[in-house]
């Protein structure tokens, strides 16, 4: 946990422009820097850096944000690599702020470690031993080695991907580390997330016993946690190590760095539900495939997976529960499509998972099933028409009202387009009508910096959105007693969260970075709206008349406000209006 506050400061000092140029090097156009975008490929640039607003924008990709998220993206780090190394930097060192006992995955202290002295370094090092000591533990283990055979794997298979066991003794530890004893090694093993001590007593056991060992490797190829799988039936089926400083488990997929090099080349790469398909389908010649680590799969897993391909297939489960999966998964991955990236599903026969198919039936059986995999359009709208009939108006509607919140997440414009299309055909619409509907704004073309002349927004609450985000001081300008009663979508309820944080963050009022603000909104639902508004205002600069733009949208939105009472008072028969009331119409 890095306090807001700080993570504010090292936005408002350093430069984004000279973060990101330090890895694509930036060229001065106009009031902003351009380069051709990192995130996609492209032969004019599009990306664009704004200096005074201190973020970048894509007018190709979508891709948004500050300097922090330049750096996750850009170079794979997690949020706090990124904080640390910008700190570093700039020779700001990062307080720690302990996070709230409420928030801890575990009630006691000693359970979770005192990790305050505890470095990476060393904690690679434990798992590093600790992977030595199971694999050979499971040369030695009849019963292990026994199983895996069972399941069809090969030495050379298990070899490969590290595989060991664990004992079943509470500590089996001790063996691998010769210090085992003392304080340090202790709190090593708690925070690598090996051992665990016991609620009352005090007492450490490892959590791993009497498991299969599947070691999870970071993107940098350093072992960061471990799946452990039952050999007997049991509850839990597989245990995954903890969440630790090394291991963040929405970020990591397992065979992600070893199977880097077969997804470039065979243009694609799966992604499967357990570990054991992974290992299988590697067995039988399918080295592209990942899997998530007892999680959904994350945004951050598509982002991750796009920069390496254009071509991701989730193959789950023909039972319920992966067709949930893949339904979690399509979620996730709505906000990050990109055009020219395909994303399909592949759902088994019933009772089948990647690992029975591909023993069963081979390679080639299933890289022709990959063939057929459903496109993510045809997955979406095949779900959501599912029990509605579509004859039917009220069927419909229904369909247009449960793709919306879906649609309004896509970027990509082309792909925005096709599925208009698609549900255009499907629902019997225009086009036309589903776009105004569906509030689509027409995707922002590539454009030249300077030509454009501002044109004012669609309405006058994105516009005070704009005002906002360009210099939040205005926050003390206005009047809040405007936006009661008015309609709730999505604009105003931006807006309302955007006051509201500005109310609570005096210090952001006074700055002029707003790449900062949207910091404190990373898990809000607002956030890819606001982004977007954000991208508007690139071209903004000094020149603009700021006070103009405010009142501007004021006097719209009172404009509104006043047609609306109007309509209200004509909307009751003359005599049963009271004498104010007449007045007011006629004012
Ligand atoms: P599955 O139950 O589908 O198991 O879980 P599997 O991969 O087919 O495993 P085998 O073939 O029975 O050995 C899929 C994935 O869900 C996570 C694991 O990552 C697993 O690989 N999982 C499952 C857990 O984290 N905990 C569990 O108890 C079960
Ligand atoms: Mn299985």
């Amino acid at each position: 946990m890095i306090p807001q506050p700080f993570i504010h400061d090292l936005l408002n000092r350093l430069d984004i422009v000279e973060t990101i140029d330090r890895h694509v090097p930036l060229k001065k156009a106009g009031a902003n820097y351009v380069a051709c975008c990192p995130f996609h490929s492209e032969k004019t640039p599009s990306f664009t850096v704004s200096q005074t607003k201190q973020f970048y924008h894509c007018f190709g990709c979508g891709a948004h944000g500050n300097a922090i998220n330049f750096l996750i993206e850009y170079s794979g780090l997690t949020f706090v690599e990124a904080v640390n190394d910008l700190a570093s930097y700039m020779g700001m060192s990062v307080p720690e702020q302990q996070p709230e006992p409420s928030n801890l995955p575990y009630s006691s202290k000693e359970e979770y470690g005192d990790d305050s002295e505890v470095s990476s370094q060393d904690l690679f090092n434990v798992m590093k031993i600790a992977t030595r000591f199971y694999r050979e533990q499971l040369k030695v283990s009849k019963k292990a080695i026994d199983y895996l055979k069972k399941r069809g794997l090969t030495g050379e298979t298990a070899a490969r991907f590290a595989i060991g066991y664990a004992p079943a003794n509470w500590q089996n530890l001790d063996a691998a580390f010769p210090d085992y004893k003392s304080e340090s090694t202790q709190n090593l093993l708690i925070n690598a997330g090996l051992i665990v001590i016991s609620e009352n007593g005090g007492k450490q056991y490892d959590r791993f016993r009497d498991r299969i060992m599947f070691p999870i490797l970071n993107q940098k190829g350093m072992i960061v946690g471990f799946g452990g799988r039952v050999i007997e039936q049991e509850e839990p089926k597989y245990l995954n190590s903890p969440e630790t400083k090394l291991f963040e488990k929405g970020r990591e997929l397992y065979n992600f760095f070893a199977a880097r090099r077969a997804i470039r080349d065979a243009g694609c790469v799966v992604v499967v539900e357990g570990y054991m398909d992974v290992v299988a389908l590697s067995q039988h010649g399918v080295n592209y495939a990942v899997a998530a680590l007892g999680t959904a799969t994350t945004s951050f897993h598509i982002q991750k997976l796009m920069r390496q391909t254009d071509n991701i297939v989730f193959c789950f489960d023909g039972d319920q529960a992966g067709k949930k999966a893949a339904w979690r998964a399509l979620e996730n991955s709505l906000s990050q499509l990109v055009d020219g990236k395909y994303l399909s599903f592949l759902f088994l026969p019933e009772g089948e998972d990647p690992d029975s198919y591909v023993s069963k039936f081979g390679q080639q059986a299933f890289e022709q099933q990959l063939k057929q995999a459903m496109p993510l359009s045809e997955f979406l709208f095949k779900e959501l028409s599912r029990d509605t009939n579509l004859q039917s108006s009220e069927g419909c509607a229904k369909l247009v009202r449960d793709v919306k919140p879906l649609l309004q997440q896509v970027k990509a414009p082309a792909l925005v387009l096709m599925l208009i299309k698609r549900l255009s055909q499907l629902s019997g619409m225009s086009q036309e009508e589903l776009a105004e509907l569906l509030q689509i704004k027409r995707s922002p073309k590539p454009r030249t910096r300077g030509t454009i002349p501002r044109r004012a927004p669609v309405t006058p609450y994105r516009w005070l959105i704009q005002v906002l985000l360009y210099k939040p001081s205005y926050i003390n300008k206005l009047d809040r007693s405007f936006l009661v009663g008015c309609r709730e979508d999505e604009e105003v309820l931006a807006l309302k969260l955007l006051i509201e944080m500005l109310d609570t963050y005096p210090a952001v009022t006074d700055s002029d970075a707003t790449a900062s603000i949207l910091t404190y909104l990373q898990d809000s639902p607002y956030k890819a709206l606001l982004e977007s508004i954000e991208s508007e205002i690139l071209e903004w600069d000094d020149s603009i008349d700021l006070e103009a733009e405010f009142s501007g949208a004021l006097l719209i939105l009172k404009d509104m406000q006043r047609n609306k009472r109007i309509a209200e008072l004509h909307s009751k028969p003359l005599n049963m209006l009271t004498e104010g009331e007449k007045q007011e119409l006629k004012r």
